[in-house]
């Protein structure tokens, strides 16, 4: 037992749209094929909020009620709303306020977090020191990203890879010492050029000339980005492991951002882990940047129990990149009694 205040995660939402968009639906689009994508991606499906005005809010939301259901309270309780996104609804006011407006937590204050594919590692780590601080007693962190809203349908290259989606966890202070116990966050603004969307922001506002060519869309040089993040991604986990005095055995289970089914393996092989032990649903989903983690960890929460030490990790456009150790708070068959 320890006096310290802990932040724990103590429910997980999810939200993913109905609509699919295959492989073979690619096949009609652009010049590829199912095989490839599988095979240098591990992605079979992803998910497309359809319909005119959807926005990443609308995606947030059912996630967060889903949460506060789960947990048994209402979105008047919640403190702080943090969203990780580079698709927010509007480039202000912050999809969190809007989020918030729309569930009815009216005693929320928040924000939004761009650090792209490492959007909500970076929000649990804000999330949980408000926890820690000991002034906020339920802070959600959310990860969402409606990628199919800057994404070109004609790159191959780009297309395939991403989806959209969204999750969030609640964080509540613990004095077991369950919950966040430590993270390693990076960031390397060198890394923009390799990938970026070219306009839309101050240094290039949107013209006539930046839509047609097509300079609002993801740009990514893939094999560079890769290389980052396989060594961004592998040594970042293994470090976290190291300054805790951990290996691979105690860990339980490895959630990392599914950006690529190869970039898992690397870190998974690096940290020790055999397969059964990592969280992979990009086949399903894609990568859906900040969306990627906690859309695991709502797959997953029926399969974690208390005391289990997971490592979340992820690298994105920024760069940024870093790992954070969770020591999870409940067994999911017992929600509101263990936490
Ligand atoms: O989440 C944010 C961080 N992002 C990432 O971590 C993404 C990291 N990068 C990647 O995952 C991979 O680089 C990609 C999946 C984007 C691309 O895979 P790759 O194995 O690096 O392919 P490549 O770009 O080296 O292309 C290999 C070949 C090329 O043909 P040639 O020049 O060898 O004839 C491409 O034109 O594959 C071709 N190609 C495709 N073929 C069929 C590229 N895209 C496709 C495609 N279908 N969709």
């Amino acid at each position: 037992m320890s006096n310290k205040i802990t932040a724990a995660i103590t429910a997980v939402g999810g939200y993913v749209p109905e609509d699919k968009l295959t492989n073979f639906d690619l096949e009609k689009i652009v010049e590829t094929n199912d095989e490839w994508i599988r095979t240098r991606t591990g992605v079979e499906e992803r998910r497309i909020l359809k319909g005119a005005g959807m926005a990443t809010s609308d995606m947030v939301v059912p996630a967060v009620r889903q949460l506060c259901e789960k947990r048994g309270i209402q979105p008047e309780e919640i403190d702080c709303l943090i969203v990780g996104t580079v698709t927010p609804d509007h480039v202000f006011p912050a999809t969190a306020n809007i989020a918030c407006d729309k569930l009815g937590a009216k005693n929320a204050w928040g924000f939004d977090l761009s650090a792209a594919c490492s959007g909500f590692l970076y929000s649990l780590t804000i999330g949980a020191s408000l926890i820690e601080s000991g002034r906020y007693k339920k802070v959600v962190v959310c990860g969402a990203d409606k990628m199919s809203a800057i994404i070109d349908y004609t790159d191959r290259a780009t297309c395939i890879i991403f989806g959209d989606g969204a999750g969030a966890v609640l964080l509540e202070p613990n004095e077991e010492g369950l919950g966040i116990q430590d993270s390693i966050l990076k960031s390397d603004g060198s890394g923009c050029q390799f990938l970026h969307m070219k306009a839309g922001g101050s240094k290039q506002p949107a013209t006539t000339e930046s839509v047609l060519a097509k300079e609002h869309f993801v740009y990514q040089e893939g094999q560079a980005v890769f290389k980052f993040a396989v060594k961004g991604m592998a040594d970042v986990s293994a470090e976290l492991l190291e300054r805790n005095n951990l290996t691979g055995d105690d860990i339980s289970w490895l959630v990392p951002h599914q950006a690529n089914l190869r970039i898992i393996d690397a870190t998974a092989n690096r940290m020790g882990l055999p397969k059964e032990k990592v969280m992979i649903n990009i086949q399903r989903y894609g990568n859906t940047t900040a969306g990627t983690l906690p859309l695991c960890l709502w797959d997953w929460e029926s399969k974690l129990k208390k005391g289990d030490n997971i490592v979340l990790a992820a690298f994105g456009g920024g760069f940024t990149w870093g790992a954070t150790l969770v020591k999870w708070a409940y067994t999911a068959s017992d929600v509101s009694k263990s936490v």
